[in-house]
């Protein structure tokens, strides 16, 4: 049994995150620790709200709210809808808590005992009109790599590109629109990535176990070349910068850590609060020199966070020169678009968590998105898909299947599975097939081949679906009911094992069609034919109520009006 620890990106706190969010971070992490865990490995899946920095701060005054207030509430919210959508976290913890300020605040320090932080005074965009300096999102402006109009001072969101703000052609104010902007000085903590560079690349060196998309993106930050960063920035909201007896710094009153410094190390943080909830070792998880040299770390996110996790994290992991655990094995994710552009808050286009689930249940749309997300390369929904794997995966194939099976038993074999007789060679046929399937399907998940694994559970489900064409119990009932009798059982152990198969994609359904052959068990099935003995002759089976309600030309249309669907 491994002990593996599991985080995913930490949504930022401004506001229920879209199915672009969920697609790319926290569903495959959920599906994974599902997985995992069905294996019965120990692991621990930890979350929180990214509640620092710009994003809080602009979203907390759109909402006409104090900073705090407003992250209190949306902290709930997002928990609530992480709930909703089956999200199994262990913890959902929130970057504002005091073991992030705590540990933040340590790095900062022992960066600056390694030589690895100095003060410096720098130039900063200020308003005048707004009467404040315009850190990251504050400002925006044309790209200077790409051209792109609208790019904040912190990041291209058409490039990509990690950008400061006085990079920025045209810069405006995120806050005002003011143009009447001014560059002033003011002092800042820098950290020096560049005596880290080659430590980073080093490290990187020994990953064997990161996706290539993960492992491109740190290369092609590196060979651009680390600069020293800016970690402190003029806000009110944020970790305070403190001095080394912990109160304010002299020079630095007021200003605080920048948001993506102290982000990743709530990844520590919130498994802190975990602990402390929870009465368990934070330190065995997270300090090789305390137990955690046998944990597997894994981080799933976004590409747009790639260059954060690889380089800048840690930079600061390294830089400490502690023993903390550092990840293993990185797995990200493009973009889920809108049709052909950008899921987009401010335009009402694409759907949010929460609204999500008014229309359909958690399971619709976790497999749609773990069987056609944006995995390999961006991908776009579209209602028509999302119908479509809708109805042909799980209604017509899982459900069907279900459905078919168990009543046939409830009205021939008064709801009791049958004795029956011996295999055949067409069950032993069907039984070595559906034995491949598993192993692919286990293989597909332990490469975290999210789409491969979930057509490989699916092409299970429709042997499971040939087969019973091909014995056909119901003809054979007529004149062999024995033969009808061995047909069903066979068929109600595929119902077991196509629930263990669903169970870390479908965590609500998968439940429901395990209680319809008596099963409880939803641990991940090994690929031998175990599965074969599962459900015993003689125990009670019963319909639990239609499983997948297929979507209606009618609700496609009614969703597209609503939401925006052509692109
Ligand atoms: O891009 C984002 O949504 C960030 N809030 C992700 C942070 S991940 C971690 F480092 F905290
Ligand atoms: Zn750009």
């Amino acid at each position: 049994m491994a002990r593996i620890l599991i985080t995913s990106a930490l949504p930022y706190i401004n506001g229920i995150k879209h199915l672009g969010n969920l697609a790319g971070s926290m569903l495959p992490a959920d599906v994974w620790a599902r997985f995992k865990r069905g294996q019965g490995h120990e692991v621990l899946y930890i979350c929180a709200t990214d509640e620092h920095g710009t994003p809080a701060e602009l979203a907390a005054a759109a909402a006409g709210q104090d900073v705090r207030t407003y992250c209190d509430e949306q902290h709930q919210i997002q928990k609530a809808a992480g709930e909703a959508f089956g999200l199994s976290y262990d913890w959902f913890g929130r970057s504002s808590n005091a073991p992030n300020r705590r540990l933040t605040q340590h790095f900062a320090k022992v960066l600056e005992d390694n030589g690895l932080i100095e003060e410096r005074v720098d130039q900063m965009i200020y308003s005048i009109d707004d009467g404040r300096f315009l850190p990251d999102r504050y400002v925006e402006g044309t790209c200077p790599h790409c051209g792109y109009e609208k790019a904040r001072g912190d990041q291209c969101d058409n490039c990509g590109r990690l950008l400061d703000p006085t990079d920025l052609k045209e810069p405006y104010s995120a806050v005002s629109g003011s143009r009447n902007l001014e560059v002033r000085d003011t002092r800042h903590l820098y950290l020096l990535q560049t005596k880290l560079e080659q430590r980073i690349r080093d490290w990187i060196g020994t990953k064997s176990d990161w996706q290539t998309l993960a492992r491109s993106i740190a290369l092609k930050h590196l060979d651009e070349g680390l600069i020293d960063r800016g970690i402190t920035r003029d806000l009110k909201w944020g970790v305070p910068v403190v001095g080394p007896d912990g109160g304010p710094r002299p020079g630095m009153e007021g200003k605080v850590f920048y948001v993506w410094f102290d982000a990743p190390i709530e990844y520590i943080g919130a498994t802190e609060e975990w602990a402390e909830a929870t009465g368990h070792s934070w330190r065995d998880w997270w300090r090789t020199d305390e137990g955690a040299d046998d944990v597997r770390y894994v981080q799933f996110m976004g590409k747009d966070n790639v260059a954060f996790h690889t380089v800048s994290f840690p930079a600061t992991i390294l830089g400490s020169g502690e023993p903390w655990k550092t990840v293993d094995t990185l797995k990200a994710f493009n973009w889920l678009n809108w049709y052909g552009g950008k899921f987009s808050t401010s335009q009402g286009r694409g759907v949010f968590m929460d609204q999500a689930l008014e229309l359909l249940p958690a399971d619709y749309w976790r497999w749609y998105l773990t069987a056609y997300g944006p995995e390999h390369s961006d991908s776009a929904f579209t209602w028509e898909q999302f119908q479509s794997a809708t109805n042909k995966d799980l209604a017509d194939v899982l459900g069907n299947f279900v459905n078919r099976i168990v009543k046939f038993t409830e009205s021939k074999f008064d709801g009791v599975v049958p004795e029956g007789g011996a295999l055949t060679d067409v069950e032993r046929d069907f039984q070595t097939r559906i034995t491949q399937a598993v192993a692919e399907a286990t293989a597909a998940f332990e490469a975290m081949e999210f789409r491969k694994a979930a057509q490989a559970v699916r092409a299970a489900w429709v042997l499971g679906n040939e087969y019973l064409q091909v014995a056909a119990p119901w003809t054979a009932f007529k004149t062999d009911p024995e033969r009808a009798a061995t047909a069903v059982r066979f068929a109600l152990n595929l119902v077991a094992l196509f629930a263990r198969l669903a169970a870390p994609i479908l965590p609500f359904s998968a439940p429901q069609i395990a209680a319809s052959v008596g099963e409880t068990d939803l641990g991940w099935p090994s690929p031998d034919a175990a599965w074969l003995e599962a459900v015993p002759a003689g125990r009670a089976v019963a319909h639990q109520g239609v499983l997948f309600t297929k979507i209606e030309d009618a609700q496609v249309a009614e969703w597209a009006a609503r939401f925006g669907g052509e692109g």
